[in-house]
């Protein structure tokens, strides 16, 4: 029997990411679209764990899309989630990141400009996906990427936050892109940025 994920509670409750995301939207993201993921993906790797045992190689290949989209889904709300956390939270102080800030201002002068380039790749994005800072291998350097709809980062990155570029987050509230940046958890990012796939990933582990 394949391995069954369930939903991964939020951190913090619905409306607390307002002004920077409404409570409707986080409600209607978190308990409808992140779970329909999970429950589609759970679907799709159990008749994948079906056709395995039956050896049905052309099932088992026609799985593989539902596969990576639902996992990738999962996979990025609940990274998502984890480096969001209220505004009024130490941990939404940059101070919380004094190592990845200081390779951030190595990266890009200062952390304006990071934000502007990094802005500039979410406004770039077409349809939906997500814009990630990742760290490149086991050293860095830094890198601003953007992934398309659920498609997660490169094997070889260590995402340290990542930001969704969901339509309906962004046409139904203009500043989203600017307000992210108070909602931003540093205190992850900071232990992400320190940390290897693993770590990043642990979130998953504690969803199953
Ligand atoms: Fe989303």
């Amino acid at each position: 029997m394949a391995q069954t994920y369930s939903l991964p509670p939020l951190p913090y409750e619905y409306n607390a990411l307002e002004p920077a995301i409404s409570a409707t939207i986080m409600e209607l993201h978190h308990s409808k679209h992140h779970n329909t993921y999970v429950t589609n993906l759970n679907k799709a790797l159990h008749a994948h764990a079906e056709a395995t045992k039956v050896t049905d190689l052309p099932a088992i290949v026609a799985l593989e899309p539902a596969i990576k989209f639902n996992a990738g889904g999962h996979i990025n709300h609940s990274l998502f989630w984890t480096n969001l956390t209220p505004q009024k939270s130490p941990e939404a102080s940059p101070d919380s990141a004094p190592k990845l800030h200081e390779a951030i201002r190595q990266q890009w002068g200062d952390r304006k400009t990071f934000q502007q380039k990094f802005n500039e790749q979410l406004l770039g994005i077409q349809g939906s996906g997500w814009g990630w800072l990742v760290r490149q291998g086991t050293t860095g350097p830094l890198v601003i990427v953007t992934t398309k709809d659920q498609d997660i980062v490169g094997k070889d990155q260590v995402p340290i936050f990542g930001v969704d570029m969901w339509e309906h987050a962004y046409y139904l509230q203009a500043a989203y892109v600017e307000n992210i940046w108070t909602v931003i958890n540093w205190k992850t990012a900071e232990e992400r940025y320190l940390g290897g796939n693993a770590d990043a990933f642990k979130v998953l582990k504690a969803a199953i």
